[in-house]
């Protein structure tokens, strides 16, 4: 089976947008291949979070992730700062990675505008830590977002040079596997584009009911169907594509036709895409407060993750230590 490995930013809660985009498809692959998740805190570094706020952050996104259905037995999920044999490969990485390709990366460029009094080396180094994270288990292919592209490149561009410089064939060149192009794009509530954290118009796995059906009645809407069978605009087709991901083919059909023939209530569709939310949503929630609630058993799947991650490292390691001259 072909190894996958992608990292998560622990950058607060999941909400459906997550859920229908990266976490289901971590789900589905974990069926399909020998993935590995882990949560990358040292990233996380580059902007300095609260030393009480790194553990917490660590435990929540974990136990969103379970909640939403990765299963450790499948895919181990581990947090990055357990394996430390990542930090011996970042630094063998960084000795044949050159400043100039480093400075060219747009996601620095970007961080370095907007904390321009804290442009350190980690974030500098950002990418090589990152090609570490997926070199150490010679992974194929790494699920990433679109704007991971030059990270990317850069993770291929250390695998290349490293058996170039060495005259081996042992890394693989990771490719990306966008699962954006397949994946639902969840709108966000007022209208805008895309639901993300940014843009405050997100319904969190962790919202109870009151919290969804309120956040939904207040959506945008317009003045309603005035031609029968005319297109929707973009703020009545976002509705509906909520109907699409959360409802079954009839309710969808039920309110399509009533578009169609101008007697569409917004009230009614609102209340019924807050319902069909709230039945998606309630289970992982349920299952989201089980987990918090059980930090040892959160703990232990950490472990017990981090236990075989760093097996998985270690392996590499041992031969990459040989392959540059030190004893193995
Ligand atoms: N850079 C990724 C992001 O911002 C997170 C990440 C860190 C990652 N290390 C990784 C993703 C390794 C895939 C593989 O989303």
């Amino acid at each position: 089976m072909e190894k996958v490995v992608s990292g998560i930013r622990p950058t607060g809660n999941l909400h459906l947008g997550n859920y229908f985009g990266a976490v289901k498809s971590f789900v589905k692959m974990q069926e399909e291949y020998d993935c590995m998740f882990f949560i990358a805190d040292w990233h996380s570094l580059t902007t300095r979070p609260k030393p009480e706020d790194i553990q917490q952050s660590a435990r929540i996104i974990l136990a969103e992730y379970l909640a939403c259905g990765i299963d450790p037995q499948k895919a181990p999920i581990y947090v990055q700062s357990d394996v430390k044999e990542t930090l011996e490969l970042y630094l063998f990485l960084n000795m044949n990675t050159y400043i100039g390709e480093l400075g060219r990366v747009t996601t620095f460029k970007e961080k370095a505008r907007q904390q321009p009094d804290n442009v350190n080396a980690g974030l500098f180094t950002y990418p090589t830590l990152m090609a570490a994270d997926i070199l150490q288990h010679r992974a194929k292919k790494v699920p990433v977002g679109k704007d991971q592209e030059q990270n990317m490149e850069m993770a291929r561009k250390c695998a290349r040079r490293f058996n170039h410089i060495y005259g081996v064939e042992f890394f693989p060149e990771p490719q990306n596997f966008y699962f954006s192009e397949k994946a639902v794009k969840v709108p966000g509530l007022d209208g805008s584009g895309k639901m993300g954290k940014s843009e405050g118009n997100c319904i969190y796995l962790h919202d109870d009911d009151k919290t969804i059906s309120k956040k939904v009645m207040r959506a945008v809407t317009d003045m309603g169907p005035q031609t029968p069978n005319s297109p929707r605009p973009e703020v009545i087709e976002n509705l509906f594509t909520f109907l699409r991901i959360c409802s079954t083919e009839e309710t969808f059909k039920f309110f399509d036709e009533k578009w169609n023939d101008c007697t569409l209530r917004y009230g009614d569709l609102k209340k019924q895409i807050a319902e069909d939310i709230c039945k998606t949503v309630a289970p992982i929630r349920e299952r989201i407060t089980e987990y918090t609630s059980n930090t040892d058993l959160l703990d232990r799947i950490a472990r017990e993750g981090a236990e075989r991650a760093r097996e998985s490292a270690l392996a590499t390691l041992r031969e990459v230590r040989k392959i540059i001259g030190f004893r193995s």
